[in-house]
This record gives C-alpha cells, sequence and structure tokens, in this order.
C-alpha cells in the first residue's frame, strides 16, 4: 500500500511507502520550475512518539527551523500528534532510520544544520519480553543512522560542515541501579545497563562517541530522566495509571513499589534538549534530570490524589483502593537520580516545573484528551496489557 502525503501547495509530492511493505523508501518527486525553495534545517528521527513529538510541536510554535521528521510509526508513534502542522513548516515522512538510502536521500535533499535521534523501542517490560526488536532499532538502526549522518556531513563544507550537529537523545538507565545512599549519576559515572532496554541505548550511545571521536562528528549525547506528560504512550507508569485510575481498573504496582524514579516533564527536558543542540560542545555528554526522586509509591498515590479532585469517580470511591501489588520486574532498577550540574551550569538549564504540578498538568491533559488515548490504546495495546499484566494480577493481585 502506498501513503501519499500532500506536498505543499501542490509543488511537490512526498510519496513513502507503507511500513508493513518489506522495505520503506522514498522519493522526492523534482520541483517543478519556480516552485519555492523550502529550506528544511532540522532532522528529527522518531519524532511522532511521546517525547519526539513534544519537541517538535514546541521547536515550530517558537518559530523556529522547519522540521523533516522521519518515524517508522511503531505502536508507540502517533501521527495524530502532529496533526495541524502547516506543510511548509513540518514534513513528515514515514520510515526507518536504518534505512540508509532513505536517510541518505533526506539529508542531501533538505540539507538539515542537525539530526536528533528521538528514535527507539522504549519500553523496559516490552525489552525483557523481546529483546530483539531493541537491537535492531536502539543498536544497528542508530549505526546506519550515524553512517548516513556521517557521509552527509563529510559532503558539507565551511561554516555548513562547523555548525553541524548529530544528537542522540539517550536515558540515565545507561548507568543502571544506584543505592539509596549513592551520589547521583554525574557524566562519569560508568555504564551498567541492567535490562535488554538500558543496554540497547548504552550501545547506540557508545556508537555515538565512537562516531565523535573516530570521525570527528560533532555529536552531542542527553542522558535524561524519567519523562511525564502529554502524549506519552499508555504502556509507562505515568499514563497507565491515569488511564486505570479513570476506568476504575486495578494500579498495578512492581514489587514492594519503592524503587525510585527521578521525574522531568517532558517540555523541560525539550527545553534541555534545545539548549544541548545550541550551546552543547561537541563530543560532550550532558545529565538532564528533575531533582524530583520519587518512590513509585509515592508517584501512584499522588496521581489517585490528583484523579479524585479532578475528576471523582462515580461511586465515590478513593482511587487509592485500586493500589495492587503485583509480581516484580526481572532486574528491577532500585533507584535513578541524575545530577544536572554540568547541564545547569554550562548551558543554564533548570526544571521550570515541581513534580505535583507537572503531574496536575498532565492528568488534566488526559482528561482533555480522550480521543487521543481512546484512538492509542488499540487491539495490540490491548493485547500487551493481557500478555503482560495477566487477566490475574489485573484484577486480583495483593493490594498495595
Ligand atoms: P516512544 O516510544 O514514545 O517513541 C519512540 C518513537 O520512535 C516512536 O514514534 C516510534 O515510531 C519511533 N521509532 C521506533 N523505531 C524507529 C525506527 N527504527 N525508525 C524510525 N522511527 C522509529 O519514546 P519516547 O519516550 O518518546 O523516547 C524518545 C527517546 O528518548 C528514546 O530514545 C528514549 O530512549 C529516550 N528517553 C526516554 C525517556 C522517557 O522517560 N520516556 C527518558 C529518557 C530518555
Ligand atoms: P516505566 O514507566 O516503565 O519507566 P522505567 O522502567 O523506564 O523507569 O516505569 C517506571 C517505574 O514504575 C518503574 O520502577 C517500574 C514501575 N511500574 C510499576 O510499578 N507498574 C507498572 O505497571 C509500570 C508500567 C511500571
Amino acid at each position: 500500500m502506498w501513503t501519499t502525503i500532500a506536498g505543499w501547495t501542490g509543488f511537490f509530492r512526498f510519496v513513502v511507502r507503507d511500513a508493513a511493505a518489506d522495505r520503506c523508501w522514498a522519493a522526492l518527486f523534482p520541483r517543478l520550475p519556480g516552485a519555492p525553495e523550502i529550506v528544511m534545517t532540522i532532522m528529527v528521527v522518531g519524532g511522532a512518539g511521546f517525547i519526539g513529538s513534544n519537541f517538535v510541536l514546541e521547536w515550530l510554535s517558537l518559530g523556529l527551523e522547519p522540521v523533516v521528521n522521519l518515524d517508522k510509526l511503531t505502536y508507540a508513534g502517533n501521527r495524530t500528534n502532529l496533526s495541524g502542522l502547516p506543510p511548509d513548516r513540518h514534513l513528515f515522512v514515514h520510515g526507518d532510520k536504518a534505512d540508509r538510502a532513505l536517510t541518505a536521500e533526506l539529508l542531501a535533499q533538505r540539507r538539515p544544520r542537525a539530526v536528533v535521534d528521538f528514535a527507539a523501542e522504549t519500553h523496559v517490560d516490552r525489552s525483557i519480553r523481546g529483546p530483539e526488536a531493541f537491537l535492531t532499532t536502539n543498536v544497528l538502526g542508530t549505526f546506519h543512522l550515524l553512517e548516513a549522518v556521517r557521509a552527509y556531513w563529510l559532503g558539507l563544507a565551511g561554516a555548513e560542515r562547523e555548525a553541524f550537529r548529530f544528537l542522540q537523545i539517550s536515558t540515565d538507565e545507561v548507568y543502571g541501579s544506584l543505592g539509596p545512599d549513592d551520589p547521583a549519576f554525574v557524566e562519569e559515572s560508568p555504564y551498567a545497563p541492567n535490562s535488554p532496554y538500558a543496554a540497547s541505548k548504552a550501545a547506540a550511545d557508545h556508537l555515538t562517541r565512537a562516531y565523535g571521536r573516530t570521525y570527528g562528528l560533532p555529536t552531542l549525547t542527553t542522558n535524561c530522566s524519567n519523562n511525564y506528560g502529554p502524549f506519552q504512550f499508555p504502556e509507562k507508569l505515568v499514563p497507565l495509571m491515569i488511564l486505570n485510575g479513570l476506568a476504575g481498573r486495578d494500579l498495578p504496582i512492581y514489587g514492594d513499589g519503592r524503587q525510585i524514579r527521578d521525574w522531568l516533564h517532558v517540555a523541560d527536558h525539550c527545553r534541555a534538549l534545545r539548549l544541548t543542540l545550541e550551546r552543547g560542545r561537541p563530543g560532550e555528554t550532558y545529565n538532564i534530570g528533575g531533582g524530583q526522586e520519587k518512590t513509585n509509591l509515592e508517584t501512584v498515590e499522588l496521581l489517585c490524589r490528583l484523579l479524585d479532585e479532578l475528576a471523582p469517580a462515580a461511586d465515590g470511591r478513593p482511587r487509592r483502593d485500586l493500589m495492587r501489588r503485583v509480581a516484580d520486574r526481572p532486574g528491577h532498577d532500585r533507584r535513578y537520580a541524575v545530577d544536572f550540574s554540568k547541564i545547569a551550569r554550562e548551558l543554564g538549564f533548570a526544571p521550570a516545573r515541581t513534580f505535583e504540578q507537572g503531574l496536575r498538568e498532565t492528568v488534566e491533559w488526559y482528561l482533555g484528551h480522550r480521543s487521543w488515548t481512546d484512538d492509542v490504546v488499540s487491539g495490540a495495546y490491548r493485547d500487551w496489557v493481557k500478555v503482560h499484566y495477566g487477566a490475574a494480577s489485573l484484577e486480583g493481585g495483593e493490594k498495595s
């Protein structure tokens, strides 16, 4: 099946092959003589997912350069996150970051001044059940993208080459797990990934570093803590609890629920990424965190309170009553905490929201976007919930 993305004002057409086809590729039809030149100066990869779509929407709302957005549209990618964006500011391309011919062509045609790579398989629980997709996209896909970017960058000259940046978006999970009194992760903390997801992201970070050191590619890497906010797929803790709480379903707490995460609102993450892109020193890595360490029990209890206040249950029952202990995640990291003093000092980053403010806004966003959640909660999502949590753990787990 072929999908045609209407070219803007009819001057060109962009045709991409559907992901179901054996190989994703795209071809730009030549512009008609006299057609206006679009300058697409930023290429975002994985910009239909949670953080990527927030990044693209904010980038464009700030009046920054047009975006070429390449996304494979896995279960986690959602084209409607980007609906309504003007086609002269945002060109969406459906494709795989591992498709070197496609990425090479997009780079050559659009000549971005930066490539920002969000594209990844991202859910730890899915990586435990099926690690292969994580190696395919996060390791091999990143390698193929780096190769295409390196070839493109080598072809640039002068100021264009000097200004180019490749930004690899990564996670604090590459550093492994902290004990209760350990200092927070710094950029020099040793990599010690514990899940297939974290290991695959660590490999991508190492490749990015190697392309900087070996080939001189001007790379930047950011390692961020847990994000929350609009458009997050409801397999992750915060949106899963919001949707289950609204539906009166159980709230599954892994193990004792005392694992600690350092939470950051996605808008704060995106601001840190813009700062890194504009002022970060090539070859450097920057840790990004929120300074908001919370146990999972604290997070879910706060969500329950917010839901009770903003959308009281019809029967008046407090959402807290829905919390259920379920089997723990294998290899579950106990604590993440990020020292973000380097990005604060060098680039002037500071999170703008407290966790309570950010979670309140997030609950309000999900309440105001029920059709978005109805759309993403597809049959495939329901299958995942059934396989992962099982009917028993969802309906009859031990009360927390
Ligand atoms: P997500 O799962 O919501 O979105 C991933 C996006 O990548 C989707 O749109 C998907 O379609 C796309 N994608 C997947 N494979 C692709 C491929 N081969 N080619 C092109 N596109 C592909 O993820 P997210 O939560 O938005 O995370 C984005 C990035 O940020 C990831 O690299 C992740 O490791 C990192 N990160 C996430 C968090 C977090 O809390 N969510 C925290 C720190 C870092
Ligand atoms: P998650 O959102 O999957 O992010 P990550 O594993 O990348 O930190 O999970 C956040 C925390 O919440 C983590 O400690 C696992 C826990 N968790 C639950 O207790 N129950 C759940 O149903 C989910 C999805 C996560």
